[in-house]
């Protein structure tokens, strides 16, 4: 695991988006896996801003989001639908055809087919995969308790659905249930880039990065099994989780 240690969020945001926009530039055609969250959302203006200064071509990328809450509407403000039209591919240009979020509104089984033929039909793996964390420890929507290799239906974790009440009118609004790569998804990745910040995330990313210790209990844990991860993180966030150089 490679740990990148920032000055503050801002830069880790813009380290974030220099490794995903480095990885563009060597392979124009790159499949990228990306990620919602609070977390994950200050790092596209970097990249749209890239774009628009004509300091990368995204026109060639292929995109496979994460996850979706099970009944989101791709249709309303507070889907991944939405949230990566607006912050990414609206600005940047990038095509829709070329672009997959999942639908929390098809049929479960249609949906799960679809992702796997996002992920898997054009036999082309995901080049990098960009990840948030959750409080609880998870990747994608990949909750403590029993990890699952492939695209799944998940039950949010009572800490996911508490984290994530801000984005909703109330905690009683917020979906319990996604659909979400599984981890074995995430690992196909050829390179995973991980960004992380804020108190609330010590306890996950001390078990990241502090321990050799593998458990479905904190899936992010799985990380420790691939090749090429980079956890980019803040100076407070490496002091409180006890992080050296
Ligand atoms: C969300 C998303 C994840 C995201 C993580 C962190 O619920 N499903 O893909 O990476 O949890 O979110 P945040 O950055 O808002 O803390």
């Amino acid at each position: 695991m490679k740990v990148i240690v920032t000055k503050n969020y801002e830069q880790s945001c813009k380290t974030t988006a220099e490794l995903i926009l480095d990885q563009v530039r060597t392979y124009p055609c790159s499949k990228l896996g990306l990620a919602t969250g609070g977390t994950a959302e200050n790092v596209y203006p970097f990249i749209v801003d890239a774009c628009q200064k004509g300091d990368v071509d995204l026109s060639k990328i292929t995109t496979v989001n994460l996850d979706e809450y099970m009944g989101m509407d791709p249709a309303s403000e507070q889907s991944y639908r939405a949230y990566m039209d607006k912050r990414l591919f609206q600005p940047a240009g990038i095509d829709a055809a070329r672009t997959y979020v999942p639908s929390g509104k098809n049929d479960p089984e249609e949906e799960i087919a679809l992702f796997n033929e996002k992920l898997y039909g054009d036999g082309h793996l995901l080049d990098l995969q960009l990840l948030g964390i959750g409080v609880s420890g998870h990747i994608g929507f990949n909750e403590p308790g029993e990890l699952i290799a492939g695209v799944h239906i998940q039950k949010l974790d009572e800490s996911t659905i508490k984290a994530n009440a801000r984005f909703f009118a109330s905690e009683a609004d917020v979906p319990t249930e996604s659909i979400t790569m599984g981890v074995g998804d995430i690992m196909k990745a050829a390179k995973i880039v991980l960004i992380a910040t804020g108190e609330n995330k010590v306890p996950a990313l001390r078990k990241l990065l502090m321990d050799d210790e593998v458990t479905a209990q904190v899936p992010a844990t799985g990380l420790k099994m691939h090749r090429d991860v980079t956890s980019v993180i803040d100076e407070e966030l490496a002091e409180k989780i006890g992080w050296k150089e």
